[in-house]
């Protein structure tokens, strides 16, 4: 299992963009403020690896954001390619079982041998509520922060690096599971700024104190009149913290 120490805390800002146009403005605009950017499903799909190539090329790291759900063989192949292109981090739905994440870190290992992939899994989609997971899972009442505990225990136990869950859950994972998992943490807004259609939202700084290891930077930057003036309050916030 990947141990996390120390209070480092890292922003990561989605490239949520249409395709490379788009990506390069927004790393052209952020330059030296922000080195590790997330590519989602509409970017990778739109222009594939080579996404990813690119940004490695700029010096950045990459996080590929593909939430991948199959057999564990599949699975285990296409985390190996993703591992190939140089990502630091990919995610896949802990809903997958054990043996997925298992076969996901196995992958990543076989496609970068120097440990360099780490294999994240997402608990509970933060687009679902209560009604909306005993809905889809075919449950009676659900509590959506045992869900997500209960999740996270498969993604260590499956020996994932960590799992993407919102800052209110932070907590009740940090006190299952201390730092055997890494927190991943979205729905970040500076002091101020529109929640946008989050629901549950969390500053940079409560996010840091709840005990996340990786911060998702979408609107709250890239929807900025200035980019990279917003990634600095980021910086401060969380130099603020440390
Ligand atoms: O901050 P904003 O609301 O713009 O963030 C949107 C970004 O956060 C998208 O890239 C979305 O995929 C990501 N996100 C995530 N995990 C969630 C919810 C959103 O990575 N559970």
């Amino acid at each position: 299992m990947a141990h996390l120490t120390g209070p480092q805390v890292t922003p990561i800002v989605a490239l949520d963009v249409p395709d490379r146009a788009g990506a390069q403005a927004l790393v052209s605009r952020l330059g030296d403020s922000c080195d590790f950017y997330k590519v989602g499903l509409e970017l990778f799909s739109a222009e594939g690896p080579a996404i990813v190539g690119w940004l490695r090329a700029q010096g950045k790291r990459v996080f590929v954001d593909l939430k991948l759900h199959d057999i564990p063989t599949t699975v285990r192949g296409a985390a190996r390619s993703v591992a190939r292109h140089g990502a630091a981090l990919l995610t896949v739905h802990a809903s997958g079982g054990q043996a997925m994440v298992a076969a996901a870190v196995e992958g990543a290992a076989e496609g970068a041998p120097d440990g360099g992939c780490s294999i994240l899994g997402v608990t509970i989609l933060t687009s679902l509520d209560a009604a909306g997971v005993s809905s889809a899972w075919g449950r009676g009442a659900v509590d959506v922060q045992a869900e997500v505990v209960r999740l996270a225990g498969l993604v260590a136990a499956g020996q994932g690096a960590g799992i993407v869950c919102s800052g209110h859950e932070a907590a009740a994972v940090r006190a299952a599971y201390g730092r055997a998992l890494g927190l991943l943490i979205p729905g970040i807004r500076l002091p101020g700024g529109e929640a946008h259609d989050q629901r549950r939202v969390m500053s940079p700084q409560a996010a840091a104190e709840a005990g996340a290891r990786w911060l998702i930077l979408g609107r709250a930057v890239t929807g900025a009149a200035d980019p990279a003036q917003a990634m600095a309050a980021v910086h401060a916030a969380l130099a603020s913290v440390a």
